[in-house]
């Protein structure tokens, strides 16, 4: 569902690279974590793949679809969850995905039930007429994730959709997007917690400066590692240095 190859990637007046050569693939609908310390690359990575940032030079495919000829195909068919609030704060909840819906060309009908199946999924129905700006840090991710999920996705990618969220609102997220799975969906997030991903995902990949440094299952890395968790083969692959 996602294939990399050799992605370069440096800012305009930027020192060093973000992406050095990144090379990774996740197969068909699994459920894929794309795992780095601060500054890796994963936010750089996903907005090459969803058409926001050009990449210097290789290739990236999702779906089998190349992301720069094929991106309005690829447009409808994947969810793009940003790391920071994409909704617009002085709008409501219903007016954002509603804005948001006929983006996608909803019809009225269709966009009207899943707004209200997605607010009930996600806890918001309560605060659907309540303007984002007054939403809690766990409400306005809870609400990120539904505007990218109206239109029903092949393919989600969240670019660290628990960041800053209790454990309630994490669980249920995490629930959620393990039931998207069993529907038969495929989804790539980033996180920076490792048991959670340890507990959720079938494939990761860890990349570091811009590159991969490991990938494979969860069990099987850290067989390979001889680590008792995820984290201690993150710990031993990156090293423990800060990072910018
Ligand atoms: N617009 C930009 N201009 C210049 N440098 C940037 C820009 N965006 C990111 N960078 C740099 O690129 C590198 C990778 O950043 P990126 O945001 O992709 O990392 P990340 O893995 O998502 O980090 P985090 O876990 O903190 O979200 C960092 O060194 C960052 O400072
Ligand atoms: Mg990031």
């Amino acid at each position: 569902m996602l294939q990399i190859q050799h992605l370069e990637k440096t800012y305009k007046n930027a020192v060093e690279p973000s992406l050095r050569g990144l090379s990774l693939s996740f197969s068909t609908t699994c459920i894929a974590g794309l795992l780095g310390p601060n500054g890796a690359g994963k936010t750089t990575t996903i907005s090459i793949l969803c058409g926001l940032v050009k990449a210097d030079s290789g290739a990236a495919s999702l779906l089998g679809l190349d992301v720069i000829k094929d991106a309005e195909a690829i447009k409808k068919r994947i969810g793009v969850v940003p790391q920071s609030i994409a909704l617009y704060p002085t709008l409501t909840a219903v007016e954002n995905f509603q804005y948001i819906g006929k983006l996608y060309g909803l019809s009225s009908s269709v966009l009207k039930s899943r707004i209200t199946h997605y607010l009930q999924i996600f806890g918001l129905e309560k605060s659907a007429q309540k303007a984002i700006r007054y939403y809690s840090g766990g409400m306005k991710r809870r609400a990120n994730i539904i505007a990218s999920l109206l239109h029903e996705p092949e393919l989600l990618i969240l670019d660290e959709p628990t960041a800053g969220v209790d454990v309630q609102s994490r669980n249920m997220i995490l629930q959620f997007l393990q039931e998207y799975h069993q529907m038969g969906h495929g989804i790539v997030y980033t996180s920076h917690l490792l048991e959670e991903a340890q507990q959720l995902c079938d494939e990761i990949a860890i990349i570091d400066h811009g590159q991969l440094v490991v990938q494979g299952r969860p069990k099987e890395l850290m067989q390979n590692q001889q680590a008792g968790s995820l984290e201690q083969v993150f710990l031993q692959l990156t090293g423990s240095s800060l990072r910018d």
